[in-house]
């Protein structure tokens, strides 16, 4: 294939540099004025035109146009030799991979050198921030008396590890996120372009995801163009793995208001539509421990989009510190439930209950201890009791699980009990399917045969293979056999003649018995979740509790992983 998008659509001028006003104006000033500086410190986050400048910086230095408002020209020989990545005067540094002071001070011995080409010798330093102390130090040797032909650009995703000495040095630039309008005009002139057919709601939505990189916009565009030739919001939504996130925004909202039936109405629609609800449990864990991180120190770090800042500042602000650890304990438990996979959104829903209980009566754990069952469920859960179940919109199975206070709840969660509808049964609807001759077909014997089949598949079709391994057995039932697809792009697949006839053909062969393939989707969740949730049921949990057992949760224990950004 060509080169990546992001690459093709690098500008080559100014005017094509969006959302960095303020810099572009200065630089161009700069050169028309005649006035570049010696050392220039390029900070922003990734993606937002930081390469960028500074070779259109190095380029227009060097340009040949006599007319200097016009620099760059991108029509002279130096112009064209920078664009084509063969200008000699233009030397880029990663400093994360030359990190040594050694390779400092062979710059510094060779910077002596007049440029071969140009008027000046560009170094570009990348991810400057990655120099060792004695590496910064060999380059403030060089920023402090740089040759007149010599011209720095650093460039740097982490300003605040760049020492004092250092900026001083230099004229420094921070370069912003890019707005999402923005970002959305560009990803159309790019799909014009390019003649990609894409939903302008899909454009947005991949702004919104960016949030405020612009390469990694084009990348995802890019990325979703290579996988369909019709760009829809589904497909963008299925692939980005978005569909939920204002659904995270809005439970976290429900909390707020105690508002019991809308929450879950918020939960059953985002499942409905496909969301995996474990998957889902963790875009809230995430989402509630940014919120503690806002709510401990400003979230200052965190890559968020001014928009969503403020949303999030609201709700961190209206949740207590250790309310969050709660919540983040809860929903983490929901988002590491295995034993739930019976009843998808139970987990979720137990967990929500919860969390409006302690909402509206932080203290209700504790007087919990020294009261009845019976009298404790009626407070601790108030949105769940077993008339208004209709209205509450709780499920059905959600709400018998609460309406039982007594020992028979340990019952309902037995498999042998089962007698609800039971989408994701795993154990019981095999033996229907063993009937007559034909061997057993059951989630156990399919479990069992799983690498048979993997490897039966593999040795066919090399397409259906990589299909079938990202796979996740669901049930097995009435002699079809159901499978998970992480996308609805892949379950579309899946379903295909072609792979349906192999697969078809290779049950049939291990089974000795015709079964049917069918497909769902959701994103994968076979994934797991971080090691430190803890990795009981949810169900046996809420049992606990409504048994009045349920230690209160640990307050002090530590949050999950600190800031992975
Ligand atoms: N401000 C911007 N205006 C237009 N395109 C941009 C901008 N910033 C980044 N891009 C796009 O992203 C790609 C990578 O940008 P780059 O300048 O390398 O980012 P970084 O800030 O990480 O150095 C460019 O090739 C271009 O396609
Ligand atoms: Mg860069
Ligand atoms: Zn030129």
């Amino acid at each position: 294939m060509s080169q990546a998008l992001y690459r093709t659509w690098r500008p080559a001028l100014w005017e094509e540099v969006v959302g960095q006003e303020h810099i572009v104006q200065t630089l161009k000033n700069a050169i028309t004025g005649d006035r570049v500086g010696h050392a220039y410190l390029f900070a922003g986050p990734k993606g937002t035109g930081k390469t960028t400048s500074a070779r259109l910086l190095a380029k227009a230095v060097n340009c040949l146009d006599p007319d200097l408002a016009k620099r760059p020209c991108n029509q002279c020989a130096n112009c064209l030799a920078v664009n084509e990545g063969r200008f000699l005067d233009l030397i880029e540094i990663d400093a994360a991979s030359n990190t040594s002071v050694d390779d400092i001070r062979e710059l510094r011995d060779r910077i002596g050198f007049a440029p071969s080409q140009g008027r000046f010798k560009v170094y570009i330093i990348d991810e400057v921030h990655m120099l060792s102390t004695s590496a910064f130090n060999a380059l403030l040797k060089t920023l402090e008396e740089p040759p007149a032909h010599v011209i720095f650009i650093l460039a740097t995703t982490e300003i605040h590890k760049i020492p004092a000495t250092v900026l001083s040095r230099c004229q420094r630039h921070e370069f912003r996120r890019i707005p999402v309008p923005l970002i959305v005009d560009k990803l159309n002139v790019i799909s014009v372009q390019e003649g990609i057919q894409i939903d302008a709601e899909s454009l947005s939505l991949i702004a919104r995801q960016a949030t405020g990189s612009m390469r990694d916009a084009i990348s995802l565009l890019d990325q979703l163009a290579s996988m369909s030739k019709h760009v829809s919001l589904a497909i963008t939504q299925d692939i980005l793995g978005t569909a939920t996130s204002q659904a995270v925004i809005d439970l976290v909202d429900s909390i707020l208001s105690g508002a019991g039936s809308q929450g879950l109405e918020v939960i059953h629609k985002a499942l409905d539509s496909g969301a995996d609800p474990r998957q889902f449990a963790r875009q809230l864990v995430d989402h509630l421990r940014n919120l503690l991180v806002i709510k401990l120190n400003d979230g200052k770090d965190l890559e968020l989009l001014p928009e969503t800042r403020v949303v999030m500042t609201r709700q961190a602000q209206a949740l207590g510190t250790g309310q969050l650890i709660d919540l983040v304990k809860g929903f983490g438990e929901a988002a590491n439930d295995l034993k739930a996979s019976w009843q998808p959104s139970l987990g979720l829903e137990l967990a929500y209950a919860s969390a409006i209980t302690w909402q509206a009566a932080p203290a209700v754990v504790e007087v919990a201890k020294s009261t009845k069952p019976a009298e404790k469920m009626d407070r601790s859960v108030p949105v769940s009791k077993p008339q208004p179940s209709q209205e509450t919109g709780m499920s059905e199975q959600a709400a018998r699980v609460n309406q039982a206070t007594a020992p028979e709840v340990h019952e309902a969660h037995k498999p042998a009990e089962r007698k609800q509808p039971n989408p994701a049964s795993t154990e019981t609807g095999g033996n229907e399917a063993a009937s007559g001759e034909k061997l057993e077909l059951s989630m156990e014997t399919v479990r069992g045969q799983w690498d048979v089949l993997k490897r039966a598949v593999r040795e066919k079709d090399s397409v259906t293979s990589a299909l079938f391994n990202s796979a996740r057995l669901m049930n097995v039932r009435d002699s079809t056999v159901m499978l998970n697809l992480p996308s609805e792009l892949l379950q579309k697949r899946m379903l295909e003649e072609k792979n349906q006839t192999l697969l078809r053909k290779i049950f049939r062969t291990i089974f000795n018995q015709e079964v049917k393939i069918n497909c769902t989707v959701g994103a994968n969740p076979v994934t797991e979740a971080a090691q430190d949730v803890v990795p009981n049921g949810l169900a046996d949990l809420a049992i606990r509790e409504l048994h009045g057992e349920l230690q209160k949760v640990n307050k002090t224990k530590k949050s999950k992983d600190k800031d992975k950004e």
